[in-house]
This record gives C-alpha cells, structure tokens and sequence, in this order.
C-alpha cells in the first residue's frame, strides 16, 4: 500500500457507511481515474466487508470505472429533461470536437467521454459534468469554450 493510500485510508472510519466515499478518494489518487483491483481490497479490508459487496458498488455505480480513463471525466446528461432540451447535440460536438465516441478516452489521455442519468440540474439542461463541476444551459459553442478552457488551465 502507497502512503498516500494509507493516508486516504485514515481519513474515512472504519464504517460500512462511508464505502462510496471512500472508493471516490481511492479513485481520485489515481491520474487515470479508475479503481485498481488493489484499491478494491484495500477498500474491503479496511471497512470490514466482503470484497463481493465493494465489487457490486463499483459496477453498480457509473461514476467507477475498473478501466483506466481521461483526466477529465466528461458525463453528459441523457435523462428526459436534458433530452428533450437537446442534450444529443451536446453530445455530437463533444464527439466531434474531441474525435472520440461515447466511453472512449482521447489519445492524448486528457479526457473520457461518458454519459449518466439525471444530475439534479434539470433547470439549466442540457447539462454536463467535468469532474467535479456542473455545466448547463449548454450549446455547442458553449461546449467549445469549456473544452477551450480546461485545455487552457493544463
Ligand atoms: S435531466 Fe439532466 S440534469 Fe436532470
């Protein structure tokens, strides 16, 4: 186990309870953000519980990923309010601009393309999230600006 694994790991108690947050740091301390089978063990033994039930969390959740990713995890709302408010062209520019499909990651490892159900923010959809931020009112040229200024920040 990495000291920085270890430190995550102290952070949390040692509590069933805190099994999704911890899995989000664990995956956070990875560049690739993804979980490690390791990561998975470490979770379970850890929190005391079998590593079938961390398995089933972390399929269960889209927000995981077993597989490594972009840095930046881009999630485009496909629920009916963002749906209808255009959510697929949101889409079509990210694919476009960005020269990947739905769930592939750019060659230069920067980002992965995904999409997810309601993000409680249906009053400005279409909406996405990268990482941790929440875009809305998106068009496509909006969509270019985001892209644009996250490239910008490095
Ligand atoms: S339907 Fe897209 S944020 Fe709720």
């Amino acid at each position: 186990m990495t000291v920085e694994k270890k430190a995550i790991l102290q952070k949390f108690p040692r509590s069933p309870d805190v099994l999704l947050s911890l899995l989000h740091a664990l995956q956070r301390t990875n560049p690739q953000n993804y979980l490690t089978q390791e990561d998975l063990k470490l979770a379970a033994e850890y929190l005391g519980l079998p590593l079938s039930r961390v398995r089933d969390a972390v399929s269960f959740y889209t927000m995981f990923s077993l597989k490594p990713r972009g840095r930046h995890i881009i999630r485009v709302c496909e629920s009916p309010n963002c749906h209808l408010a255009g959510a697929w062209s949101v889409v079509e520019e990210l694919k476009k601009t960005l020269g990947i499909e739905v769930g592939q990651t750019t060659p230069d490892g920067l980002f992965t393309l995904e999409l997810t159900s309601c993000l409680g923010a249906c009053g400005v959809a279409p909406v996405m999230m990268v990482d941790d931020e929440v875009f809305g009112n998106l068009t496509p040229e909006r969509v270019r600006e985001i892209l644009r200024g996250i490239r910008g920040a490095g």
